[in-house]
């Protein structure tokens, strides 16, 4: 194998962003009307990579555990909700707008306090006031006589009015969790970095109850546990940390929380956050219901309050993440090869058929190698170009394996299977080529 060289941290990101468009995993939302700023939209390649990182979540979280359930809530709900979670009152940034040239800015996130970084200007910010990031919108067909609703800001808030029913109809008691992947919504003052701060996106959440004592335990559990997560996909352990929140940057539900962040090429930025929420959501959503949100346990003949651990990821943020662990840029034969070193769970393609030319003697067979692999794994199917273009063109988008039908193959009925990594050839026959791909795949 060629030697890998990683680009250098600078042009990573413009790479990235480059690939992503040229081959279709990221576009520009609206880019034929000049572009939406702050919302993206994932191509044909970036959907199955979305797919894949949601469901290496979902396969991690709820398919191999016991004691955790699926949830899938509504974006739409009433203030109620809002008001008992307290976001309504909370869930703000601190606004300030330049007076000289209009632009508006999050204050805690200005390097200099005292100057513009538009346009330059000294002194020129108003006093920073609380502007509430949840988006508002009405409910009804008549418009301004609807009910006000929301979007909402965090899936949590499903899995804690839902608790009640969740409990009565699954059988679990603590410790047990309610999982869910979702769309939410946020007015971001100032989205950016491509994908990883935009005003609709997707989290995959997790509310973990568990008996009041147990809490500290099954926190530092979930630390570890999610930090694995991201290292078993392959992010590199010197790309990821695990950081304690000060007090000053809990949130009004949180005694503990710590975020697990990726060096990013601008620094170490927020993967997930995992949050000991403690009783406050159910006891809040108590209060405001009147539904009595508790687990009664029958052994000690009590009614206790659970409390939460809160493991709480982006989708798109990890989807970045891998994605710049992955990238390299490799001297082949004095070629440069782009290549993305997927771990296979997140490639969109794992396989890829590749008839060595378009004669119609080599289709038949080309189809139906691409049918029999199609059964078990999300295949990609390419007839144009010469195959080193075709080649390069998987290596792109992190196929781990292409596999070729030529001339040969009408002889000895074996194809020619490429590994994206070594770049090694095996000849093998169709009858054990599934055989062959499990043993990698
Ligand atoms: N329920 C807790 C909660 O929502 P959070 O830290 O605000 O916690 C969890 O969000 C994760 O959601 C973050 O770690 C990040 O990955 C993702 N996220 C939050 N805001 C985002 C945004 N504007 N754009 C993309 N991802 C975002």
């Amino acid at each position: 194998m060629a030697d890998a060289e990683l680009s250098s941290e600078a042009d990573l990101m413009g790479n990235i962003v480059n690939l992503a468009k040229r081959r279709g995993i990221v576009f520009q939302s609206a880019d034929i009307y000049g572009g939406f700023r702050s919302a993206y939209d994932y191509g044909p390649i970036g959907a199955l990579m979305l797919r894949n990182v949601k469901d290496a979540w979902w396969y991690s979280m709820v398919q191999q555990r016991t004691d955790v359930v699926g949830l899938d809530a509504s974006i739409l709900s009433p203030p109620a909700v809002w008001a008992a979670s307290g976001h309504l009152q909370n869930f703000t940034d601190p606004l300030v707008d330049c007076k000289h040239c209009n632009d508006r800015f999050r204050e805690d996130q200005l390097d200099d306090p005292s100057t513009c970084p538009n346009c330059g200007a000294k002194g020129s910010f108003t006093e920073a006031r609380a502007f509430n990031l949840m988006f508002k919108t009405q409910a009804g067909p008549v418009e301004g006589a609807g009910h006000d609703v929301y979007l909402r800001p965090e899936t949590a808030q499903g899995m804690f009015i839902n608790f009640k029913n969740v409990l009565e109809t699954s059988r679990k008691r603590p410790p047990f969790g309610i999982a869910q992947i979702g769309k939410s919504f946020r007015n971001e003052i100032t989205p950016g970095n491509w994908v990883f701060r935009t005003r609709e996106f997707e989290q995959m959440e997790l509310e973990f109850f568990v008996p009041p004592a147990e809490a500290e335990e099954w926190y530092r559990y979930w630390c570890q546990e999610r930090f694995d997560w991201y290292v078993d996909l392959g992010i590199p352990t010197d790309h990821l940390r695990l950081r304690a929140h000060g007090d000053d940057e809990l949130s009004h539900y949180s005694s503990d929380t710590s975020d697990i962040e990726f060096l990013f090429p601008w620094g170490w930025g927020e993967l997930e956050g995992v949050a000991n929420r403690g009783d406050y959501d159910l006891k809040q959503h108590s209060e405001h219901s009147g539904e009595r949100l508790e687990y009664f346990d029958q052994q000690a003949n009590e009614h206790y309050t659970p409390h939460v651990i809160e493991p709480a990821a982006g989708a798109a943020r990890s989807l970045m993440a891998f994605l710049l662990s992955a990238y390299a840029e490799e001297t082949v034969n004095d070629d440069l090869r782009t290549v993305l070193h997927l771990h296979p769970k997140l490639a969109p393609f794992k396989v890829a058929v590749l008839p060595l030319s378009k004669k119609d003697t080599l289709t038949p067979v080309a189809h139906k190698v691409f049918t029999t692999v199609a059964e078990r794994y999300m295949a990609d199917y390419d007839e144009t170009q010469a195959i080193g273009r075709r080649y390069r063109r998987q290596d792109e988008i992190g196929t781990p394996y292409c596999v070729t039908v030529d001339f040969d193959t009408l002889d000895d009925d074996a194809v020619t299977v490429r590994d994206r990594d070594t770049m090694h050839q095996d000849r093998v026959s169709i009858d054990r080529l599934m055989a062959y791909l499990g043993e990698r795949l």
